[in-house]
């Protein structure tokens, strides 16, 4: 005989369960940044609701951990899990979501995502494409804990305007942990990114552990203290480094895969280079000793490449990025490398003189010997099916137009360099300079390097010059924006300088240029900061209104 105890049990069981399933209800906007095309909206819904099924084909494993991650997404925004299944044949589709691969969709990375009241496909040519179609549904949920979602029907679809679509993060002049880093890769995936320039060597610490060469890691790695603010006399004498395990790597670089997400390292040479300099002082002109730097800017001690224990050197350090690094790129820097200590190097100048380097115009014998040094890079990169990228200043050193170009004193040598045949990444550093102020009145603000780049200057960019010939426009492949660290010492403050520029970016990644508008962009703009937040997120939230426009 059941208790009068137990029968009360059972009723308040029900009341429970019956409250849970009528839960909270929400229903999805579709009309997310970056901005997919919506059609066919329709007022009959799909509802999704905690039975609701992720069907993926059966033995992909990209496409199984596309819909574990669907589930997680869901599960993180309202609290709803969904089970994933492979899918056994079309019936079973009936009522659920279903990832799917049909190549007819145009291009790589673009997706379909066809909602009707009975299921909802998400399509990719790829299973990149399908990650971007699952972004698209992420953002398009509403927040907060819910039971069930009512999905418009409508047919959604986009394809990304640029096929490199870039963040930079320096972990040099301030270290971050692996879980940092993910935490940036995860911000990234949301905004349909696909690029991480990571950049890993300085002045101010070598942060890539080479085997060969140990001392890079354990004496390049460490400065002795770090000075206050932009280089002023006081340094807070507080021993500062870090470094990265070739396992940490891996495991970095995998999870950005899994993210559809390329890492491509940043080893900036010839210049830049004071903590290997430390660590092996024979490398360069002088011979030291070096240290490793306290300070900003740029040093006058670079590689010696009169050297060949330098050229021996540089190779054996890729050889290791490389095994590192799947990525066809590696960035082999280039930016800011005097040449005063090559203009006294009898080495330097013998290099000059074997190599039948002549000084030629503008181009000194020795801005010629970094193209030369830069060209044996390419060479051995080429060597190993690898391409360069490189910062602007390598169009004053006459290197090949198989190096890649990234544009960062200006949009104007990006467009130089499409003229030229070079490919193109646009990151001017005005607006795309992201440790840059995002406001004119900096009171207030966390310290930045100065400048100034407002959400919708980032918005506004254009990275293909109007005049630039029909025949040179293919060259501009993306856009990117860079975080350097100088100032920015925590991982809240990387996300107050990115968020919501970042958002911004993408738009401008992803759109083409006559579908953008700002005050539509704004409107857009407060679901996905409500992502940011239940992220737990920093963001300058004043950017969301019109003061600093
Ligand atoms: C750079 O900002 N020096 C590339
Ligand atoms: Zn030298």
């Amino acid at each position: 005989m059941k208790s009068r105890k137990s029968c009360l049990f059972s009723l308040l069981l029900a009341l429970l369960v019956t409250a849970t399933a009528m839960g909270q209800t929400g229903r999805a906007d579709y009309r997310v940044v970056p901005l997919p095309e919506i059609n066919g909206i329709k007022s009959a819904d799909f509802q999704l609701t905690g039975q609701t099924l992720i069907n993926y084909p059966t033995g992909n494993r990209d496409m199984e951990r596309n819909a574990i991650m669907l589930s997680e997404y869901v599960e993180q925004l309202t609290g709803m899990h969904l089970s994933v299944r492979p899918t056994l044949n079309a019936k079973d589709r009936n009522g659920h979501i279903s990832l799917l691969l049909d190549p007819t969709v145009g291009g790589d990375e673009a997706y379909r995502l066809n909602v009707t009241a009975r299921g909802v496909e998400i399509i990719g040519k790829t299973a990149a494409g399908v990650f971007q179609g699952i972004q698209t549904l992420r953002k398009s949920l509403p927040v907060g804990a819910l039971s069930r979602i009512g999905l418009p029907a409508a047919q959604v679809a986009a394809s990304p305007r640029f096929p490199y679509r870039g963040m930079h993060l320096d972990c040099v002049r301030h270290f971050f942990t692996v879980e940092t880093v993910k935490r940036f890769i995860d911000i990234m995936a949301l905004h349909g990114m696909n690029r991480l320039h990571w950049h890993l060597t300085d002045d101010q610490g070598w942060r890539v552990e080479i085997k060969k060469y140990p001392r890079l890691t354990e004496v390049g790695a460490w400065r002795k203290g770090t000075v206050l603010g932009h280089n002023s006399p006081v340094n807070d004498g507080v021993p500062y480094g870090g470094y990265y395990t070739q396992e940490e790597i891996k495991d970095i670089v995998r999870y950005a895969a899994e993210r559809y997400i390329t890492i491509i390292p940043e080893i900036d040479m010839p210049g830049h280079m004071l903590g290997a300099l430390t660590a092996y002082p024979e490398l360069g002109c002088t011979g030291g000793p070096y240290e490793v730097w306290c300070q900003w800017g740029v040093t006058d001690d670079i590689l010696c490449v009169g050297k060949d224990e330098t050229l021996q050197f540089v190779k054996d350090v890729l050889d290791e990025v490389m095994q590192l690094f799947p990525s066809e790129y590696i960035h082999i820097g280039g930016d800011e490398s005097p040449r005063v200590r090559w203009e006294q190097c009898p080495l330097c100048q013998q290099r000059i003189k074997d190599e039948g380097i002549r000084a030629k115009g503008k181009q000194s014998a020795e801005a010629l010997l970094q193209g030369w040094f830069t060209t044996q890079v390419q060479h051995y990169l080429a060597d190993h099916g690898r391409h360069i990228i490189g910062w602007d200043e390598l169009l004053g050193c006459d290197v090949d137009t198989t190096a890649t170009i990234m544009s960062w004193t200006g949009a104007e040598p990006g467009a130089k360099g499409a003229r030229l045949g070079h490919d193109v990444i646009m990151t001017p550093n005005t607006p795309m300079y992201f440790d840059h102020y995002q406001t004119r009145s900096t009171w207030n603000e966390p310290m930045a390097f100065g400048g100034c780049a407002t959400l919708k200057m980032v918005y506004d960019f254009e990275p293909v010059a109007a005049d630039l010939p029909a025949d040179a426009r293919h060259h501009i492949i993306g856009a990117q924006a860079n975080v350097w660290t100088e100032y920015i010492t925590c991982e809240p403050q990387i996300q107050y300088q990115i968020l919501p520029r970042m958002a911004a970016l993408a738009e401008l990644q992803w759109l083409q240029p006559e579908l953008k508008d700002f005050t539509d962009f704004k409107a857009r703009l407060s679901h996905l900061v409500s992502i940011y937040q239940h992220y737990g997120w920093t963001y300058r939230a004043k950017s969301l209104t019109a003061e600093d426009e």
